[in-house]
C-alpha cells in the first residue's frame, strides 16, 4: 500500500479546513505537518497549536516532521495536539533510542529522518525499533525545492537495511516530489510520499492530489 502524505506547508493556512477537506476527498491519506524552528533549519513555521486546528479537520493520521532543536522538549506537546506519527532528526537527538521509546509510549507511531547528507547505514542500530524512516529528498527547511538525485539510491539501501533486519517501518520521502519525479521513487521502493507545493500551489489542488494517488495506485 502506497501512501500519499500532502504538507500543509504550502497549503493556504487562512483556508486549512477548506485545503485539508479537497486532499482528503482526493486521495490522501495521511496530513504532513512540518515544523521548523529557525534554529534546526532556517525556517519558522507552526507549533502544536496548528496541529491541533489541523486534527480538527480532519480524520487522517497527522504525520509530524519535527524540524527543531531539542525535540524531546515538545513530543508530549504534539501527541497532545494529535499527532499521529512523530519524527525527529537523526542529525539532532543524541540518545535516539530513548526519544523513539519516549514517542512510541505516549501513543504515537516513531520516525526517524535522515538529512541527503546522512547515511542510511548509520540507523543500523536504530531501524528495528522505529515505525517509519523519512528520506529527505531537500535539504529540509523549505517547500518548493529541487528533488536531488541520488535520493533512488538511498531508498533502495533503505529497502535493503529494512530486509536485512526483517523490520517493518515504512518509508517516506520529503521534498521536491512532483508527478514527474514521485515515479523513480516508487520503483525504487518508498511508501510514503509526502508532497507539498505540487499539490497546494495548484490551480487545483483536487486534480493535483487525485493525479499523484493514481500514480502510486498503478
Ligand atoms: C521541507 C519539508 C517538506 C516540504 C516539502 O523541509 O520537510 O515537507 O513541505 O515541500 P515540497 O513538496 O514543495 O518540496
Ligand atoms: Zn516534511
Amino acid at each position: 500500500m502506497k501512501l500519499l502524505a500532502p504538507s500543509i506547508l504550502s497549503a493556504d493556512l487562512s483556508n486549512l479546513a477548506q485545503q485539508i477537506r479537497l486532499v482528503e476527498m482526493s486521495g490522501a491519506d495521511w496530513i504532513h505537518c512540518d515544523i521548523m524552528d529557525g534554529h534546526f533549519v532556517p525556517n519558522i513555521t507552526f507549533g502544536p497549536f496548528l496541529v491541533k486546528a489541523a486534527r480538527k479537520c480532519t480524520k487522517l493520521p497527522i504525520d509530524v516532521h519535527l524540524m527543531i532543536e531539542k525535540p524531546d522538549k515538545y513530543l508530549d506537546d504534539f501527541r497532545n495536539a494529535g499527532a499521529d506519527i512523530i519524527s525527529v532528526h537523526f542529525e539532532e537527538v543524541v540518545h535516539l533510542n530513548r526519544t523513539i521509546n519516549r514517542i512510541k509510549e505516549i501513543g504515537a507511531k516513531a520516525g526517524v529522518v535522515i538529512n541527503p547528507s546522512t547515511p542510511v547505514s548509520v540507523l543500523k542500530d536504530i531501524a528495528e525499533y522505529i515505525d517509519l524512516l523519512l528520506i529527505m529528498t531537500v535539504n529540509p527547511g523549505f517547500g518548493g525545492q529541487s528533488f536531488i538525485s541520488n535520493s533512488e539510491r538511498r531508498i533502495v539501501e533503505a529497502v535493503e537495511l529494512r530486509k536485512s533486519l526483517n523490520a517493518d517501518f515504512l518509508i517516506e520521502v520529503d521534498g521536491g516530489i512532483n508527478k514527474d519525479t514521485i515515479k523513480s521513487v516508487l520503483k525504487a521502493g518508498c511508501d510514503v510520499f509526502v508532497a507539498g507545493s505540487s499539490i497546494f500551489h495548484n490551480d487545483n489542488i483536487s486534480a493535483a492530489t487525485a493525479e499523484l494517488k493514481n500514480l502510486l495506485l498503478t
